[in-house]
């Protein structure tokens, strides 16, 4: 059997996207496991979930560094020292410095709760709701210098509802993050994902700058 993509996990929050990785490679038919989750906040739920499940958990305060560089630096040799072939945001609040992301180039993947180019940022879903869109949903990408700006590897597209709100979006939003981002790092340690000169590639193949879509 190939060795298994090593997957480095980063959070800042409750991790349910980090669940629904766990839970997807825990099928055995993902060649991917999670050596290490990492995160900014001690109290971040996630945590929890990842030692009930085996994983190593690593705790790196960023207010105990002095600047973003030297957070970063710091995270670089804690990932580095994992062994990590992919690294995934999985709800990490922290601004990336040039220097991480350039490090991580084509092994960096983000989850955002919007239709990017759409909303980035934050308050995602009462964004859409004040802008009047008719559809919502969620973007996996690479991750490039330009804060949420990488390359597309695949969105889910929800219709919003007359009588949605932000909490209901949210929801609703969530429940296919929990889909595409275990679909993304498959494809990723399958080896069919990557990022190619022009943008994301899937079997070879340049994906549309929206990335892949799977729409309700
Ligand atoms: C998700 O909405 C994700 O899109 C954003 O942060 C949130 C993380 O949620 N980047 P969880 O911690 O995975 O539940």
């Amino acid at each position: 059997m190939a060795t298994p993509c090593n997957v480095v996990v980063l959070i800042s929050g409750g991790g349910s996207n980090l669940q629904a990785l766990m839970d997807s490679i825990g099928t055995g038919d993902v060649p991917a496991r999670i050596t290490a989750v990492l995160s900014n906040r001690a109290d971040a739920y996630g945590l929890r979930r990842a030692e009930q499940a085996g994983i190593e958990t690593v705790v790196l305060d960023h207010k105990a560094y002095e600047g973003r560089e030297a957070f970063d630096a710091a995270l670089i040799q804690a990932i580095d020292a994992r062994g990590a072939d992919l690294v995934v945001l999985a709800g990490f609040m922290r601004i990336l410095s040039a220097g991480f992301v350039r490090h991580y180039e084509g092994r960096l993947l983000n989850i955002h709760p919007s239709l990017l180019p759409k909303h980035k940022g934050l308050h995602t879903h009462q964004r859409v709701l004040e802008a009047g869109e008719a559809e919502h949903g969620c973007s996996v990408h690479f991750v490039t210098e330009e804060l949420d700006g990488g390359p597309l590897v695949v969105q889910a597209v929800i219709p919003v509802r007359p009588d949605d709100t932000p909490e209901s979006l949210a929801q609703r939003v969530h429940v296919q993050e929990h889909l595409i981002y275990p679909l993304a790092v498959r494809w990723f340690a399958e080896g069919r994902l990557r990022l190619g000169v022009a943008g994301a590639e899937l079997d070879g193949e340049p994906l549309p700058a929206s990335g892949r879509s799977i729409r309700h």
